[in-house]
């Protein structure tokens, strides 16, 4: 099978690179000698990213960018190549999450805000720079979901949706991806607990003020994310191997395997169907 090998001068593209995760990756790539693409809807950040890289000598680039908007993402995307000239890895990492609370308390406004960017954002980005790494017949894909797209937590709904869909859609884009021999690689990176500022995820969204209205008390995030041990560099690190390793799912805490078997039992438990009077 073939593999990515991370070399200096190739092109990376990172969207939700202002902060947290994005910037991580970003910072990552830039050390290992690639020109980088930081994209991101929160201008202020995205320019002190782009300054905090560009101190370090390697080409950096921000093109403020909202995911959740197919044109933007296009416009991100010839702005990379004309730039860059090329496009070798795309991280579509952006990522929003509202209070926690039962989902049918939250507004159709939160659903719709989360599906936008979370979902929509990947889409967008994986229909916009997949033709082009398979036109070149190299390049990999990261979409960053989250344990919440492989587990169950209550009062997560509309973020663990959202993160499902992200697994789901990457399983199957690396699937065709090898049944067509492209050459292109495509890595979902679930991780758990990480400490960033997505606990203030309010801050880009279009509609703050509908936002503000719908908070609950049942807002547990922040204090969870207060609790995050684990750092943005050390998963970018991990997604750095990942890629290198052509590996498709990235779980970067370790108690993932019991949390998926969890709900890999609850699964199989209903499995036995009910009434079925069909061949075995
Ligand atoms: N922090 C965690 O515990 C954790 C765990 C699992 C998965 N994740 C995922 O990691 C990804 C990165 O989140 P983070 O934790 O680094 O949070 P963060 O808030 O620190 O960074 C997210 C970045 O995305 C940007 N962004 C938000 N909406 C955008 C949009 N519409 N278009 C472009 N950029 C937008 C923000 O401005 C911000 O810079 C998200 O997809 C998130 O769901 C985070």
């Amino acid at each position: 099978m073939f593999r990515m090998k991370i070399r200096e001068g190739q092109i990376a593209v990172v969207t939700g690179a202002a902060s947290g995760i994005g910037f991580a990756l970003a910072d990552a790539f830039s050390q290992r000698g690639l020109r980088v693409a930081l994209a991101d809807v929160e201008r202020p950040a995205l320019d002190a990213a782009v300054a905090a890289l560009a101190d370090r000598g390697a080409p950096v680039v921000g093109v403020p960018c909202d995911v959740a908007d197919p044109v933007q993402v296009e416009n991100l995307r010839d702005r990379v190549i004309q730039e860059f000239g090329r496009v070798d890895l795309v991280c579509n990492n952006a990522g929003v999450v509202v209070p926690f609370g039962p989902m049918w308390e939250r507004p159709v406004a939160d659903w719709r805000w989360v599906i936008d960017v979370n979902l929509w954002g990947v889409v967008n980005g994986v229909v916009t720079f997949v033709p082009v790494l398979v036109a070149q017949g190299s390049g990999h894909v990261v979409n960053t979901a989250s344990m919440a797209g492989v587990t169950t937590i209550p009062f997560n709904g509309l973020y663990n949706a959202t993160k499902h869909a992200v697994v789901s859609l990457t399983e199957t884009l690396a699937a065709e991806l090898l049944a067509r021999s492209t050459g292109v690689g495509a890595t979902v990176l679930c991780p758990g607990l990480v400490s960033t500022r997505i606990g203030e995820a309010a801050r880009n969204r279009p509609d703050r003020g509908a936002e503000a209205a719908a908070r609950r008390d049942s807002d547990v995030l922040p204090a969870q994310q207060q609790a995050a041990t684990l750092q943005a560099d050390a998963v970018a690190a991990q997604t750095l191997r990942a890629i290198e390793d052509n590996r498709l799912y990235l779980f970067t805490h370790p108690n993932a395997a019991d949390r998926i078997r969890q709900r890999a039992d609850r699964v199989l438990a209903d499995t036995t169907p009910l009434g079925y009077v069909g061949e075995p």
